[in-house]
Protein backbone atom coordinates (compact mmCIF):
# COMPACT_ATOMS: atom_id res chain seq x y z
CA UNK A 1 0.00 0.00 0.00
CA UNK A 2 1.28 3.64 -0.65
CA UNK A 3 1.56 6.33 1.52
CA UNK A 4 0.71 8.72 -0.90
CA UNK A 5 -2.45 11.15 -0.25
CA UNK A 6 -6.33 9.43 0.40
CA UNK A 7 -8.11 9.64 -2.90
CA UNK A 8 -11.69 8.92 -2.47
CA UNK A 9 -13.17 9.49 -5.88
CA UNK A 10 -17.15 8.33 -7.09
CA UNK A 11 -19.12 7.61 -9.90
CA UNK A 12 -22.88 7.86 -10.58
CA UNK A 13 -24.49 4.20 -9.68
CA UNK A 14 -26.52 3.07 -13.05
CA UNK A 15 -29.89 2.36 -12.60
CA UNK A 16 -31.06 -1.35 -13.17
CA UNK A 17 -33.42 -0.55 -15.74
CA UNK A 18 -31.71 -1.43 -19.31
CA UNK A 19 -28.27 -2.97 -20.67
CA UNK A 20 -25.35 -0.81 -20.41
CA UNK A 21 -24.91 1.85 -23.28
CA UNK A 22 -22.51 4.65 -23.64
CA UNK A 23 -23.74 7.19 -22.00
CA UNK A 24 -22.80 5.01 -18.49
CA UNK A 25 -19.49 3.94 -20.71
CA UNK A 26 -18.10 7.37 -21.09
CA UNK A 27 -18.47 8.28 -17.47
CA UNK A 28 -16.90 4.93 -16.04
CA UNK A 29 -13.77 5.52 -18.51
CA UNK A 30 -13.43 8.89 -17.51
CA UNK A 31 -13.27 8.65 -13.86
CA UNK A 32 -10.96 5.46 -14.16
CA UNK A 33 -8.58 7.42 -16.18
CA UNK A 34 -9.07 9.92 -12.95
CA UNK A 35 -7.92 7.44 -11.15
CA UNK A 36 -5.14 5.74 -12.94
CA UNK A 37 -4.11 9.51 -12.81
CA UNK A 38 -3.77 10.08 -9.14
CA UNK A 39 -2.69 6.04 -8.63
CA UNK A 40 0.11 7.50 -11.53
CA UNK A 41 0.67 10.48 -8.97
CA UNK A 42 1.47 8.20 -5.78
CA UNK A 43 -1.77 8.48 -4.29
CA UNK A 44 -3.88 5.70 -1.97
CA UNK A 45 -7.00 5.70 -4.47
CA UNK A 46 -10.20 4.28 -3.58
CA UNK A 47 -12.71 4.23 -6.88
CA UNK A 48 -16.22 3.59 -5.73
CA UNK A 49 -19.02 2.18 -8.51
CA UNK A 50 -21.96 0.51 -7.97
CA UNK A 51 -25.69 -0.47 -9.59
CA UNK A 52 -28.89 1.97 -8.27
CA UNK A 53 -30.90 -0.91 -7.76
CA UNK A 54 -34.80 0.54 -5.98
CA UNK A 55 -37.55 2.56 -7.36
CA UNK A 56 -40.16 2.46 -9.57
CA UNK A 57 -38.44 2.49 -12.70
CA UNK A 58 -36.60 -0.54 -12.12
CA UNK A 59 -39.44 -2.54 -9.97
CA UNK A 60 -41.39 -1.50 -13.96
CA UNK A 61 -38.50 -2.81 -15.96
CA UNK A 62 -38.48 -6.20 -14.00
CA UNK A 63 -42.17 -6.51 -14.63
CA UNK A 64 -41.86 -6.04 -17.97
CA UNK A 65 -39.77 -8.65 -18.11
CA UNK A 66 -41.46 -10.24 -16.57
CA UNK A 67 -39.27 -11.71 -13.78
CA UNK A 68 -39.07 -10.89 -10.08
CA UNK A 69 -37.03 -7.39 -9.24
CA UNK A 70 -34.18 -9.61 -7.79
CA UNK A 71 -33.75 -11.78 -10.89
CA UNK A 72 -33.52 -8.75 -12.74
CA UNK A 73 -31.67 -6.64 -10.99
CA UNK A 74 -29.32 -9.29 -10.71
CA UNK A 75 -29.19 -10.10 -14.12
CA UNK A 76 -28.65 -6.49 -15.48
CA UNK A 77 -25.59 -6.01 -12.81
CA UNK A 78 -24.25 -8.59 -14.28
CA UNK A 79 -24.08 -6.97 -17.61
CA UNK A 80 -22.83 -4.20 -16.16
CA UNK A 81 -19.78 -5.67 -14.50
CA UNK A 82 -18.94 -7.83 -17.63
CA UNK A 83 -18.55 -4.59 -19.63
CA UNK A 84 -16.54 -2.75 -17.36
CA UNK A 85 -14.22 -5.70 -17.47
CA UNK A 86 -13.83 -5.69 -20.87
CA UNK A 87 -13.05 -1.97 -20.76
CA UNK A 88 -10.31 -2.46 -17.91
CA UNK A 89 -12.21 -0.34 -15.37
CA UNK A 90 -10.25 -0.38 -12.20
CA UNK A 91 -12.70 0.52 -9.73
CA UNK A 92 -12.21 -1.01 -5.69
CA UNK A 93 -14.98 -1.49 -5.10
CA UNK A 94 -18.85 -2.34 -6.46
CA UNK A 95 -21.92 -1.24 -4.23
CA UNK A 96 -25.35 -2.22 -5.27
CA UNK A 97 -28.41 -1.07 -3.44
CA UNK A 98 -29.99 -4.01 -2.73
CA UNK A 99 -26.88 -5.09 -0.67
CA UNK A 100 -27.10 -6.17 2.87
CA UNK A 101 -24.10 -3.37 3.76
CA UNK A 102 -26.40 -0.80 2.13
CA UNK A 103 -29.67 -0.56 3.91
CA UNK A 104 -28.02 0.21 7.26
CA UNK A 105 -26.39 2.98 6.14
CA UNK A 106 -29.91 4.50 4.90
CA UNK A 107 -31.94 3.81 7.77
CA UNK A 108 -28.77 5.61 9.67
CA UNK A 109 -28.71 8.65 7.86
CA UNK A 110 -32.80 9.08 7.87
CA UNK A 111 -32.80 8.60 12.39
CA UNK A 112 -29.52 11.51 12.05
CA UNK A 113 -31.72 13.61 9.76
CA UNK A 114 -34.99 12.77 11.91
CA UNK A 115 -32.55 13.89 15.12
CA UNK A 116 -32.71 17.29 13.46
CA UNK A 117 -35.74 17.91 13.10
CA UNK A 118 -35.54 18.02 9.44
CA UNK A 119 -38.95 15.48 8.21
CA UNK A 120 -42.12 15.63 9.00
CA UNK A 121 -45.09 13.88 7.05
CA UNK A 122 -47.07 16.24 4.60
CA UNK A 123 -49.17 15.29 1.34
CA UNK A 124 -47.42 15.65 -1.89
CA UNK A 125 -50.15 16.23 -4.85
CA UNK A 126 -47.38 17.10 -8.14
CA UNK A 127 -46.02 15.18 -11.19
CA UNK A 128 -43.67 12.48 -10.94
CA UNK A 129 -41.31 11.62 -13.83
CA UNK A 130 -40.29 7.94 -13.19
CA UNK A 131 -37.93 8.67 -16.03
CA UNK A 132 -35.92 10.92 -13.73
CA UNK A 133 -36.99 9.38 -10.63
CA UNK A 134 -38.25 13.11 -9.50
CA UNK A 135 -40.93 14.86 -8.64
CA UNK A 136 -41.51 17.64 -11.24
CA UNK A 137 -42.74 21.26 -10.81
CA UNK A 138 -45.40 22.33 -13.39
CA UNK A 139 -42.50 24.66 -14.57
CA UNK A 140 -39.72 21.80 -14.85
CA UNK A 141 -42.84 20.08 -17.52
CA UNK A 142 -43.74 20.49 -21.40
CA UNK A 143 -46.26 20.42 -23.23
CA UNK A 144 -46.01 17.87 -26.30
CA UNK A 145 -48.27 18.30 -29.11
CA UNK A 146 -50.94 15.97 -29.64
CA UNK A 147 -50.63 14.97 -25.65
CA UNK A 148 -52.67 16.37 -23.00
CA UNK A 149 -50.39 15.82 -19.97
CA UNK A 150 -47.50 17.27 -20.00
CA UNK A 151 -43.82 15.68 -20.09
CA UNK A 152 -40.79 15.84 -18.50
CA UNK A 153 -37.99 17.14 -21.32
CA UNK A 154 -35.70 14.83 -20.64
CA UNK A 155 -38.09 11.61 -21.10
CA UNK A 156 -40.36 13.16 -23.40
CA UNK A 157 -41.62 9.76 -24.56
CA UNK A 158 -42.73 8.73 -21.05
CA UNK A 159 -45.91 9.77 -19.41
CA UNK A 160 -45.65 11.68 -16.16
CA UNK A 161 -47.97 10.40 -13.46
CA UNK A 162 -50.10 12.44 -11.05
CA UNK A 163 -49.34 11.62 -7.78
CA UNK A 164 -51.05 12.33 -4.18
CA UNK A 165 -50.21 10.84 -1.57
CA UNK A 166 -48.42 11.45 2.11
CA UNK A 167 -44.76 11.25 2.39
CA UNK A 168 -42.23 12.18 4.42
CA UNK A 169 -40.72 15.36 3.39
CA UNK A 170 -37.17 16.84 4.15
CA UNK A 171 -36.93 20.44 4.99
CA UNK A 172 -35.03 21.32 2.23
CA UNK A 173 -35.97 25.34 2.30
CA UNK A 174 -34.31 25.30 5.96
CA UNK A 175 -30.81 24.66 3.81
CA UNK A 176 -30.84 27.45 1.33
CA UNK A 177 -28.66 30.42 2.83
CA UNK A 178 -26.47 27.36 4.10
CA UNK A 179 -26.08 26.28 0.20
CA UNK A 180 -25.30 29.73 -0.93
CA UNK A 181 -22.85 29.83 1.26
CA UNK A 182 -21.09 26.94 0.79
CA UNK A 183 -20.88 27.55 -3.10
CA UNK A 184 -19.62 31.14 -2.08
CA UNK A 185 -17.31 29.84 0.00
CA UNK A 186 -15.86 27.00 -2.07
CA UNK A 187 -16.65 27.51 -5.72
CA UNK A 188 -14.45 24.46 -6.55
CA UNK A 189 -17.73 22.49 -5.01
CA UNK A 190 -19.25 22.48 -8.35
CA UNK A 191 -17.11 21.75 -11.18
CA UNK A 192 -16.68 22.73 -14.18
CA UNK A 193 -17.85 26.47 -13.20
CA UNK A 194 -20.80 26.18 -15.97
CA UNK A 195 -22.37 23.56 -13.67
CA UNK A 196 -21.96 25.76 -10.68
CA UNK A 197 -23.76 28.79 -12.17
CA UNK A 198 -26.74 26.69 -13.03
CA UNK A 199 -26.73 25.32 -9.73
CA UNK A 200 -26.82 28.32 -8.05
CA UNK A 201 -29.38 29.79 -9.93
CA UNK A 202 -31.72 27.05 -9.09
CA UNK A 203 -30.69 27.60 -5.36
CA UNK A 204 -31.32 31.48 -5.57
CA UNK A 205 -34.35 30.73 -7.42
CA UNK A 206 -35.89 29.43 -4.01
CA UNK A 207 -35.86 26.06 -2.32
CA UNK A 208 -38.80 23.91 -1.55
CA UNK A 209 -38.89 20.90 0.62
CA UNK A 210 -38.86 17.76 -1.09
CA UNK A 211 -40.46 14.51 -0.50
CA UNK A 212 -38.37 11.31 0.95
CA UNK A 213 -40.61 8.57 0.89
CA UNK A 214 -43.09 6.87 -1.52
CA UNK A 215 -46.05 5.53 -0.42
CA UNK A 216 -46.19 1.77 -0.16
CA UNK A 217 -43.89 0.77 -3.42
CA UNK A 218 -43.18 -2.80 -2.85
CA UNK A 219 -39.29 -2.39 -4.31
CA UNK A 220 -36.97 -0.23 -2.28
CA UNK A 221 -35.49 0.25 1.56
CA UNK A 222 -38.72 0.23 4.04
CA UNK A 223 -39.10 3.38 5.83
CA UNK A 224 -37.79 3.24 9.35
CA UNK A 225 -40.37 2.89 12.16
CA UNK A 226 -43.14 3.58 9.25
CA UNK A 227 -43.74 -0.06 6.90
CA UNK A 228 -46.81 2.23 4.85
CA UNK A 229 -43.40 4.22 3.05
CA UNK A 230 -40.60 3.26 1.03
CA UNK A 231 -37.67 5.37 1.00
CA UNK A 232 -37.59 7.92 -1.69
CA UNK A 233 -34.60 6.28 -4.12
CA UNK A 234 -32.44 9.40 -4.44
CA UNK A 235 -32.26 9.62 -0.89
CA UNK A 236 -31.72 6.01 -0.74
CA UNK A 237 -29.22 5.95 -4.13
CA UNK A 238 -27.11 8.70 -2.81
CA UNK A 239 -26.06 7.24 0.26
CA UNK A 240 -24.12 4.03 -1.54
CA UNK A 241 -21.39 6.63 -1.42
CA UNK A 242 -21.72 6.45 2.24
CA UNK A 243 -22.62 2.75 2.48
CA UNK A 244 -19.77 1.23 0.79
CA UNK A 245 -17.28 2.42 2.91
CA UNK A 246 -18.66 1.34 6.41
CA UNK A 247 -21.03 3.86 7.47
CA UNK A 248 -22.38 4.08 10.03
CA UNK A 249 -19.46 2.15 11.69
CA UNK A 250 -16.81 4.60 12.10
CA UNK A 251 -14.48 3.02 9.58
CA UNK A 252 -16.37 5.02 7.18
CA UNK A 253 -13.88 8.11 8.29
CA UNK A 254 -11.03 6.21 6.83
CA UNK A 255 -12.35 7.58 3.09
CA UNK A 256 -15.20 9.97 4.09
CA UNK A 257 -15.04 12.99 2.69
CA UNK A 258 -15.00 11.85 -0.73
CA UNK A 259 -12.52 14.14 -2.98
CA UNK A 260 -14.58 13.73 -6.18
CA UNK A 261 -18.41 12.40 -7.24
CA UNK A 262 -17.97 12.21 -11.09
CA UNK A 263 -21.82 12.52 -12.28
CA UNK A 264 -23.74 13.42 -15.63
CA UNK A 265 -24.65 16.70 -16.09
CA UNK A 266 -28.29 16.28 -15.59
CA UNK A 267 -27.77 15.05 -11.92
CA UNK A 268 -26.43 17.74 -10.47
CA UNK A 269 -29.07 19.01 -8.95
CA UNK A 270 -29.09 15.63 -6.62
CA UNK A 271 -25.25 15.69 -6.19
CA UNK A 272 -25.21 19.76 -5.54
CA UNK A 273 -28.17 20.37 -3.31
CA UNK A 274 -30.01 17.36 -2.65
CA UNK A 275 -26.90 15.63 -1.05
CA UNK A 276 -24.94 18.28 0.66
CA UNK A 277 -28.06 19.68 2.43
CA UNK A 278 -28.82 15.55 3.43
CA UNK A 279 -25.18 15.51 5.03
CA UNK A 280 -25.40 19.15 6.35
CA UNK A 281 -28.53 17.71 8.75
CA UNK A 282 -27.13 14.34 8.96
CA UNK A 283 -24.19 16.19 10.31
CA UNK A 284 -21.58 14.55 8.33
CA UNK A 285 -18.84 16.76 6.42
CA UNK A 286 -19.27 16.99 2.98
CA UNK A 287 -17.68 15.78 -0.11
CA UNK A 288 -14.95 17.86 -1.56
CA UNK A 289 -16.19 18.36 -5.08
CA UNK A 290 -18.40 17.37 -7.79
CA UNK A 291 -17.27 16.88 -11.17
CA UNK A 292 -19.91 17.24 -14.15
CA UNK A 293 -19.39 15.79 -17.10
CA UNK A 294 -21.36 15.95 -19.95
CA UNK A 295 -23.20 14.25 -22.84
CA UNK A 296 -22.16 11.87 -25.53
CA UNK A 297 -24.94 11.92 -27.97
CA UNK A 298 -25.32 9.67 -31.17
CA UNK A 299 -26.80 10.75 -34.10
CA UNK A 300 -27.51 14.25 -32.41
CA UNK A 301 -29.84 12.38 -29.80
CA UNK A 302 -29.60 10.51 -26.81
CA UNK A 303 -28.86 6.83 -26.62
CA UNK A 304 -31.79 4.78 -24.58
CA UNK A 305 -33.05 2.12 -26.74
CA UNK A 306 -36.43 4.36 -26.32
CA UNK A 307 -35.41 7.65 -26.85
CA UNK A 308 -32.95 7.56 -30.10
CA UNK A 309 -30.50 5.94 -31.96
CA UNK A 310 -28.64 2.87 -30.34
CA UNK A 311 -25.21 2.13 -30.77
CA UNK A 312 -24.27 -1.80 -29.22
CA UNK A 313 -21.80 -0.63 -26.71
CA UNK A 314 -20.11 -4.35 -27.17
CA UNK A 315 -19.98 -3.81 -30.59
CA UNK A 316 -17.59 -0.51 -30.23
CA UNK A 317 -15.41 -2.24 -28.23
CA UNK A 318 -14.86 -5.00 -30.59
CA UNK A 319 -14.72 -2.55 -33.06
CA UNK A 320 -11.26 -1.27 -32.21
CA UNK A 321 -10.25 -3.09 -28.49
CA UNK A 322 -11.10 -1.62 -25.58
CA UNK A 323 -8.30 0.85 -24.77
CA UNK A 324 -9.09 2.25 -28.20
CA UNK A 325 -13.19 3.15 -27.26
CA UNK A 326 -11.48 4.31 -24.21
CA UNK A 327 -9.21 6.93 -26.01
CA UNK A 328 -11.64 7.81 -28.47
CA UNK A 329 -14.27 8.77 -26.23
CA UNK A 330 -12.41 10.87 -24.04
CA UNK A 331 -10.27 12.38 -26.75
CA UNK A 332 -13.60 12.87 -29.04
CA UNK A 333 -15.80 14.01 -26.10
CA UNK A 334 -14.49 16.85 -23.81
CA UNK A 335 -14.78 15.73 -20.45
CA UNK A 336 -16.64 19.50 -19.24
CA UNK A 337 -19.20 19.27 -22.19
CA UNK A 338 -21.20 17.41 -24.60
CA UNK A 339 -20.07 15.56 -28.03
CA UNK A 340 -20.95 13.30 -30.99
CA UNK A 341 -20.11 9.79 -31.24
CA UNK A 342 -19.59 8.25 -34.67
CA UNK A 343 -17.68 5.13 -36.30
CA UNK A 344 -16.72 7.50 -39.03
CA UNK A 345 -14.63 9.86 -36.62
CA UNK A 346 -13.73 6.69 -34.32
CA UNK A 347 -12.06 4.89 -37.11
CA UNK A 348 -10.19 8.23 -38.41
CA UNK A 349 -8.67 8.30 -35.08
CA UNK A 350 -8.01 5.40 -34.20
CA UNK A 351 -5.93 5.31 -37.87
CA UNK A 352 -4.14 8.86 -37.98
CA UNK A 353 -3.60 9.19 -34.14
CA UNK A 354 -3.22 5.56 -32.87
CA UNK A 355 -2.12 3.86 -36.03
CA UNK A 356 -0.09 6.11 -37.67
CA UNK A 357 0.77 8.28 -34.56
CA UNK A 358 1.63 6.71 -31.49
CA UNK A 359 1.78 3.02 -33.04
CA UNK A 360 4.21 3.95 -35.55
CA UNK A 361 6.42 5.72 -33.04
CA UNK A 362 6.70 2.89 -31.11
CA UNK A 363 7.03 0.64 -33.46
CA UNK A 364 9.66 2.46 -35.17
CA UNK A 365 11.88 3.56 -32.25
CA UNK A 366 12.04 -0.14 -31.06
CA UNK A 367 12.59 -1.69 -34.23
CA UNK A 368 15.52 0.92 -35.07
CA UNK A 369 17.24 -0.16 -31.46
CA UNK A 370 16.45 -3.91 -32.37
CA UNK A 371 18.18 -3.47 -35.69
CA UNK A 372 20.87 -0.84 -34.68
CA UNK A 373 22.02 -1.88 -31.24
CA UNK A 374 20.78 -5.50 -31.16
CA UNK A 375 17.70 -4.39 -28.75
CA UNK A 376 19.75 -2.72 -25.94
CA UNK A 377 19.06 0.51 -25.17
CA UNK A 378 21.68 3.02 -25.85
CA UNK A 379 23.16 5.70 -23.44
CA UNK A 380 22.95 8.95 -25.11
CA UNK A 381 23.31 13.00 -24.54
CA UNK A 382 20.15 14.51 -23.44
CA UNK A 383 18.18 16.26 -26.70
CA UNK A 384 15.71 18.63 -27.30
CA UNK A 385 13.23 16.05 -27.32
CA UNK A 386 13.96 15.56 -23.50
CA UNK A 387 12.95 19.87 -23.23
CA UNK A 388 9.96 18.63 -25.16
CA UNK A 389 9.18 15.70 -22.57
CA UNK A 390 9.47 17.86 -19.68
CA UNK A 391 7.33 20.90 -20.75
CA UNK A 392 4.62 18.22 -22.32
CA UNK A 393 4.76 16.70 -18.63
CA UNK A 394 3.91 20.11 -16.82
CA UNK A 395 0.91 20.62 -19.33
CA UNK A 396 -0.37 17.13 -18.85
CA UNK A 397 -0.43 17.69 -15.19
CA UNK A 398 -2.06 21.06 -15.70
CA UNK A 399 -4.65 19.48 -17.63
CA UNK A 400 -5.22 16.37 -15.24
CA UNK A 401 -5.23 18.19 -12.09
CA UNK A 402 -7.85 20.39 -13.61
CA UNK A 403 -9.92 17.03 -14.47
CA UNK A 404 -9.50 18.32 -18.38
CA UNK A 405 -8.77 14.79 -19.45
CA UNK A 406 -9.45 15.74 -23.27
CA UNK A 407 -6.58 18.33 -22.74
CA UNK A 408 -3.99 15.45 -21.43
CA UNK A 409 -4.83 13.43 -24.06
CA UNK A 410 -4.03 16.29 -26.77
CA UNK A 411 -0.69 17.50 -25.19
CA UNK A 412 0.43 13.85 -25.25
CA UNK A 413 -0.28 13.24 -29.03
CA UNK A 414 1.27 16.67 -29.62
CA UNK A 415 4.44 15.15 -27.84
CA UNK A 416 4.12 11.48 -29.78
CA UNK A 417 4.06 13.72 -33.12
CA UNK A 418 6.91 15.62 -31.69
CA UNK A 419 8.66 12.36 -31.67
CA UNK A 420 8.19 11.27 -34.82
CA UNK A 421 9.05 14.86 -36.44
CA UNK A 422 12.57 14.00 -34.73
CA UNK A 423 12.79 10.78 -35.83
CA UNK A 424 12.12 12.49 -39.37
CA UNK A 425 14.93 15.20 -38.44
CA UNK A 426 17.45 12.46 -37.50
CA UNK A 427 16.99 10.02 -39.56
CA UNK A 428 18.74 7.35 -37.74
CA UNK A 429 18.94 5.11 -40.79
CA UNK A 430 21.31 7.32 -42.33
CA UNK A 431 22.94 7.52 -38.79
CA UNK A 432 23.29 4.28 -38.60
CA UNK A 433 25.41 3.82 -42.56
CA UNK A 434 28.08 5.88 -40.88
CA UNK A 435 29.99 4.67 -38.23
CA UNK A 436 31.43 8.04 -37.05
CA UNK A 437 27.81 9.05 -36.40
CA UNK A 438 27.52 6.35 -34.03
CA UNK A 439 27.06 8.35 -31.17
CA UNK A 440 24.85 10.54 -32.65
CA UNK A 441 22.83 7.52 -33.38
CA UNK A 442 22.91 6.79 -29.94
CA UNK A 443 21.38 9.94 -28.58
CA UNK A 444 18.36 9.60 -31.21
CA UNK A 445 17.91 6.06 -29.90
CA UNK A 446 18.41 7.01 -26.40
CA UNK A 447 16.21 9.87 -26.60
CA UNK A 448 13.23 7.81 -28.47
CA UNK A 449 13.06 5.68 -26.40
CA UNK A 450 12.87 7.43 -23.46
CA UNK A 451 9.72 9.21 -25.08
CA UNK A 452 8.22 6.32 -26.07
CA UNK A 453 8.73 5.60 -21.93
CA UNK A 454 7.48 9.28 -20.96
CA UNK A 455 4.46 8.59 -23.46
CA UNK A 456 3.54 5.42 -21.87
CA UNK A 457 3.03 7.57 -18.87
CA UNK A 458 0.90 9.77 -19.98
CA UNK A 459 -0.83 7.37 -22.11
CA UNK A 460 -1.51 4.89 -19.56
CA UNK A 461 -4.61 6.21 -17.66
CA UNK A 462 -6.36 5.99 -21.14
CA UNK A 463 -5.24 3.05 -22.39
CA UNK A 464 -3.54 1.28 -19.35
CA UNK A 465 -3.93 -2.95 -21.71
CA UNK A 466 -2.23 -1.25 -24.60
CA UNK A 467 0.60 0.69 -22.05
CA UNK A 468 1.58 -2.22 -20.05
CA UNK A 469 1.92 -4.30 -23.40
CA UNK A 470 4.41 -0.32 -24.30
CA UNK A 471 6.56 -1.11 -21.03
CA UNK A 472 7.20 -4.99 -21.65
CA UNK A 473 8.14 -4.30 -24.79
CA UNK A 474 10.40 -1.06 -23.56
CA UNK A 475 11.83 -4.27 -20.97
CA UNK A 476 10.26 -2.32 -17.62
CA UNK A 477 8.62 -3.67 -15.13
CA UNK A 478 6.15 -1.41 -15.01
CA UNK A 479 5.29 1.84 -16.80
CA UNK A 480 6.92 5.00 -14.70
CA UNK A 481 4.95 6.78 -12.13
CA UNK A 482 4.38 10.76 -12.80
CA UNK A 483 7.76 12.13 -10.86
CA UNK A 484 9.78 9.80 -12.59
CA UNK A 485 9.32 10.39 -16.03
CA UNK A 486 11.53 13.63 -16.55
CA UNK A 487 14.45 11.77 -15.40
CA UNK A 488 13.91 8.64 -17.10
CA UNK A 489 17.06 7.01 -18.16
CA UNK A 490 16.32 3.54 -20.20
CA UNK A 491 20.12 2.75 -20.94
CA UNK A 492 20.79 -1.00 -20.94
CA UNK A 493 17.03 -2.16 -21.02
CA UNK A 494 16.51 -4.74 -23.53
CA UNK A 495 13.72 -4.32 -26.10
CA UNK A 496 11.34 -6.14 -28.29
CA UNK A 497 9.32 -5.44 -31.04
CA UNK A 498 6.29 -7.48 -30.69
CA UNK A 499 3.02 -7.27 -32.77
CA UNK A 500 1.53 -4.47 -33.88
CA UNK A 501 -0.01 -2.29 -31.08
CA UNK A 502 -2.78 -0.67 -33.31
CA UNK A 503 -3.49 -3.31 -35.96
CA UNK A 504 -5.59 -1.53 -39.05
CA UNK A 505 -7.24 -4.31 -40.79
CA UNK A 506 -10.61 -5.17 -38.60
N1 LIG B 1 -29.17 6.11 -10.79
C1 LIG B 1 -28.94 7.48 -11.07
C2 LIG B 1 -27.67 7.97 -10.40
C3 LIG B 1 -27.63 7.82 -8.91
S1 LIG B 1 -26.12 8.36 -8.25
C4 LIG B 1 -26.35 8.33 -6.58
C5 LIG B 1 -28.81 7.68 -12.59
N2 LIG B 1 -28.60 6.56 -13.31
S2 LIG B 1 -28.47 6.54 -14.90
O1 LIG B 1 -28.25 5.16 -15.24
O2 LIG B 1 -29.58 7.19 -15.50
O3 LIG B 1 -27.22 7.37 -15.27
C6 LIG B 1 -25.96 7.02 -14.71
C7 LIG B 1 -24.90 8.02 -15.11
O4 LIG B 1 -24.72 7.94 -16.52
C8 LIG B 1 -25.29 9.46 -14.79
O5 LIG B 1 -24.21 10.18 -14.26
C9 LIG B 1 -25.69 10.01 -16.13
O6 LIG B 1 -25.47 11.39 -16.26
C10 LIG B 1 -24.75 9.25 -17.04
N3 LIG B 1 -25.21 9.24 -18.41
C11 LIG B 1 -26.35 8.65 -18.90
N4 LIG B 1 -26.42 8.94 -20.23
C12 LIG B 1 -25.38 9.72 -20.59
C13 LIG B 1 -24.89 10.20 -21.81
N5 LIG B 1 -25.53 10.04 -22.94
N6 LIG B 1 -23.68 10.81 -21.80
C14 LIG B 1 -22.91 10.91 -20.68
N7 LIG B 1 -23.36 10.46 -19.52
C15 LIG B 1 -24.66 10.05 -19.39
O7 LIG B 1 -28.88 8.80 -13.03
Amino acid sequence: MSDGKRFYITTAIDYANGAPHMGHAIEKIGADAMARYHRLRGEDVHFLMGMDEHGLKVLQSAHAAGVSPQAWVDDIAQQFTHVWDRLGISHDDFVRTTQARHRPAVEAMIRRIADAEDLYVGRYEGWYCVGCEAFKRDDELVRVDGVDAPRCPVHPKREVSWTEEENWFFRLSAYQDRLLELLNERPGFIQPEARLNEIRNVIEGGLEDISVSRSRLPWGIPWPGDEQHTVYVWLDALTNYLSAIGFPDERYRDHWPADVHVVGKDITRFHCIYWPAFLMSADIELPQSVWAHGFVTIGGGKMSKSEGVHVELNEAIDRHGPDALRYFLLREIPWNSDGEFSYDRFDERYASELADNFGNLASRSISMIERYRAGLVPAGEPTRLDEEIVGALLRYRAAMDGQMLHQGLAVALMLSSSANQYVDARAPWTQAKDPALAAELDTTLAALARCVAALGTLLQPFMPGKMAEVADRLGLERIAPLDEVATLDMTGRRVHRGEILFPKVR
